[in-house]
């Protein structure tokens, strides 16, 4: 049982989601979220094969190849696979759990044997794609058994896993009942891979409190980035034409986020709320766009957070917009890389307040638009990428206060001291260029090669 891919990637959505419209009509769009912007570029660089679900229950079309040279195997998950193991088990088990109990996270035994049999139904069809020997990369906290089960299914791999969100403290973690098997479940591979060294050392302790056998190498921190390059070069003076749409603000501020509840939008939304009211900023003067693409959106918590969202948004413009002038220009949709290029350049400042985040792509991407040294970025202490990126307007997005400070000292920044703003944008877009995501994966794949 074994097929002919050398490099394979597991996770559990292919980077392209597929659509059936009412009509039959049939369109692959990209799929959302950091893991996906991550991983294309790897695995167009090894022409690799990734098994992934396609994004619609019930489906799973023929293996075929993107134009860029990767091998696309879908992987069916029916409806009852869709709420036990995505929406439940994943979603309002694992994602509240790992992002340190935002909302209370739902233990359900239903749910944990839908994501046993969804891990086992995954490693079945990894079995049958890899070649003898082959480098599967497993990816992120739906697919934590998969390891553990390819091992035993096929002993000849060699099996790195990565998380891309937080590992939390071991008080946490060990309120899930099924703690052990998930410990276990990840063990199967040669390699485990966190974003930083506080989830790497979380996962050694308990290991070892769970009496399972691992060495120090077993596990790493590879903190992900982006590609600067797959930003593209943006519409000529888009820029010029987006801000003139405004209304020419003085001030341009940008949210982008999943709409998710770790991501603290409503916070945020309440940060400008109160610098509105006190007058440190002035309608007339300042802009927030937020771009909230839709998520997981028929879980209860998330629509809370939309409601939430969605509700204040209104407040806002209500009590301070005018005619033709929202202040708040809320986008619940998706966009193109090429137009968020766009935005990201034409922001003064980027707001990246999130609860807990295992990294944080977007902050990096608006890092990686500023090469000009321009703009400014207010940071969540929270977010992941605060280790490399220390150079922000950090907050604490639990504290309203923290949150109008970073990005009232961030305005008053640009326009009194420009040239400390400039070499502190221009010192993050180094780190972020020098740390793309081509050396991340570049690093975990060298450190899972000198393991066997
Ligand atoms: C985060 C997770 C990914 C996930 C993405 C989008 O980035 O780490 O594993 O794919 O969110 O979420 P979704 O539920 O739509 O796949």
């Amino acid at each position: 049982m074994s097929g002919d891919n050398s490099f394979v990637v597991v996770a559990n959505r292919l980077p392209v989601d597929l659509h059936t419209a009412p009509d039959g009509t049939r369109t692959w769009t990209p799929s959302p979220g950091g893991l996906v912007a991550a991983l294309s570029p790897v695995l167009e660089r090894q022409q690799g094969c990734w098994v992934g679900w396609p994004g619609i229950a019930d489906e799973a079309p023929e293996p075929f190849r993107t134009d860029a040279g990767v091998l696309l195997h879908p992987v069916r998950l029916t409806a009852a696979d869709f709420e036990g193991f995505y929406e439940g088990f994943s979603n309002a088990t694992l994602w509240p759990l790992y992002h340190d109990l935002i909302v209370t996270p739902v233990y359900d035994r239903d749910w944990w044997a839908a994501y046993r049999d969804v891990n086992l139904r995954f490693a079945t069809e990894v079995a049958e794609v890899a070649a003898e020997g082959a480098t599967v990369w497993v990816q992120d906290y739906q697919l934590q058994l998969l390891p553990g089960i390819l091992r035993q299914l096929r002993p000849d791999l060699r099996i790195g896993f990565f998380l891309h969100i937080p590992f939390p403290g071991a008080d946490l973690f060990r309120q899930l009942p099924w703690r052990e098997e998930i410990i276990r479940g990840l063990c199967g591979a040669d390699l485990i891979g966190f974003h930083l060294e506080s989830g790497a050392r979380n996962f050694l302790d308990l290991a070892r409190r769970s009496g399972v056998e691992i060495d120090d190498a077993q596990v790493g921190a590879f903190p992900i980035s982006i590609d600067p390059g797959s930003l593209g070069t943006g519409e000529p003076g888009g820029v010029e034409k987006l801000r003139e749409s405004l209304g020419n603000p003085a001030t341009v501020i940008l949210g982008v986020d999943r709409l998710d509840y770790t991501k603290g939008i409503l916070q945020r939304l309440l940060a400008v709320e109160e610098l509105l009211e006190s007058g440190a900023l002035d309608p007339d003067q300042v802009v927030l766009i937020q771009i909230a693409t839709p998520s997981r959106e028929r879980i209860d918590q998330y629509q809370v957070a939309r409601s939430q969202v969605e509700e204040a948004v209104g407040r806002i413009n209500g009590r301070f917009g005018s005619v033709g002038h929202p202040v708040v220009h809320y986008l619940h949709q998706s966009l193109p890389k090429d137009e968020l290029r766009t935005y990201y350049e034409a922001a003064d400042v980027m707001l990246v307040t999130p609860f807990k985040d295992g990294m944080n792509l977007v902050a990096k991407e608006y890092v990686a638009c500023h090469g000009d040294g321009s703009g400014a970025l207010v940071l969540s202490e929270f977010a992941g990428a605060a280790v490399e990126l220390h150079q922000a307007n950090l907050c604490n997005p639990f504290d309203l206060e923290s949150i109008k400070r970073a990005l009232a000292t961030a305005v008053t920044g640009l326009a009194q001291q420009p040239e400390v703003m400039r070499e502190r944008m221009l010192a993050m877009h180094r780190q972020v260029h020098e740390h793309d995501v081509t050396r991340w994966a570049d690093s975990f794949l060298t450190a899972l090669e000198a393991r066997r």
